[in-house]
């Protein structure tokens, strides 16, 4: 590891004895368990630098205390010689299997509701979600508005499941401020990405409290722009293979609400 960031984050960890990256983390930040004298800790860090990952990782320790114990607390936070460092308590445990017939399913669909459950604290007021806005022209932006925290990249790696079976939402890094359907509709797609098919996905999300509450107009209106922008970052991105993917899942989700 860096040796700044080694030192900025010793005071936190006590002397470090191991290190250990994580292999699912993004190209952009540094994530691994450390190993210190006073224990373990899930560090994520990023240089001090403004630009979007810095700002991500800024809004995920301050979401952290607002999530109703879903995502692993945050222990500490230190900046200095141009890194910025969270120390967050170590899950234990696996990613989510999303393949159909999958026990984890009907928790993966009761986080969802955890989700929509929570209140918008003071500091997210204004993180107003705003991604989707150029695939929902005119009066279309209002399906994307309203008062919802929310968490748009639920995929298996972002929902850890440990000994004890606890659910827990981890990668809150851009956390906004939207309607209800951002995150069931990253979830659908997420579901179908993995196998299942559109109808199967409606009919796992129609277990949850949430569903009931959904205007489903709307939801296709969202599915249709989703598409649009899945298919877009596919096309500007070719080299990664997974947004080609994920843009059909959108695109199947999507027809499934056109039908
Ligand atoms: N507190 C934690 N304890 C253990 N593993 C974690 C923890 N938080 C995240 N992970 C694992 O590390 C991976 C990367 O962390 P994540 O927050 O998703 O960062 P990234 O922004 O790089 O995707 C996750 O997919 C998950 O497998
Ligand atoms: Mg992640």
């Amino acid at each position: 590891m860096d040796s700044e960031l080694t030192e900025l984050i010793t005071p936190h960890t006590g002397r470090i004895t191991d290190v250990s990256p994580v292999a699912e983390g993004s190209d952009y930040s540094t994530t691994a368990v450390v190993t210190g004298q006073q224990g373990r800790v899930f560090l994520k860090a990023v240089p001090d630098r403004p630009g979007g990952v810095l700002a991500e990782v800024e809004r995920e320790g301050q979401i952290n205390p607002h999530l109703n114990g879903l995502a692993p607390p945050l222990l500490w936070q230190a900046r200095r010689a141009g890194w910025f460092a969270l120390g967050f308590e170590v899950i234990e445990g696996r990613a989510a299997d999303f393949d159909p017939g999958s026990p984890d399913l009907p928790r993966v669909v009761q986080a969802l509701d955890q989700i929509a459950a929570l209140p918008v604290p003071e500091v997210a007021r204004s993180w107003v979600e705003t991604r989707w806005d150029r695939a929902l022209p005119g009066e279309t932006v209002k399906v994307v508005r309203g008062n919802h925290l929310t968490h748009a990249d639920l995929h298996p790696r972002n929902i850890l499941i440990d000994r004890n079976d606890r659910v827990w939402v981890v990668d809150w890094a851009w956390p906004t401020v939207a309607s209800a359907l951002v995150a069931p509709t990253c979830l659908a797609v997420q579901l179908v990405s993995s196998g299942h098919d559109a109808a199967e996905v409606e009919k796992l999300l129609a277990a949850s409290t949430l569903w009931g509450q959904l205007d489903l107009d709307a939801l296709a209106v969202f599915a249709r722009a989703d598409a649009m922008m899945n298919r877009h970052y596919a096309k500007i991105r070719p080299t990664q293979e997974w947004r080609k993917a994920l843009a059909d899942a959108a695109q199947r989700w999507a027809d499934h609400w056109t039908a």
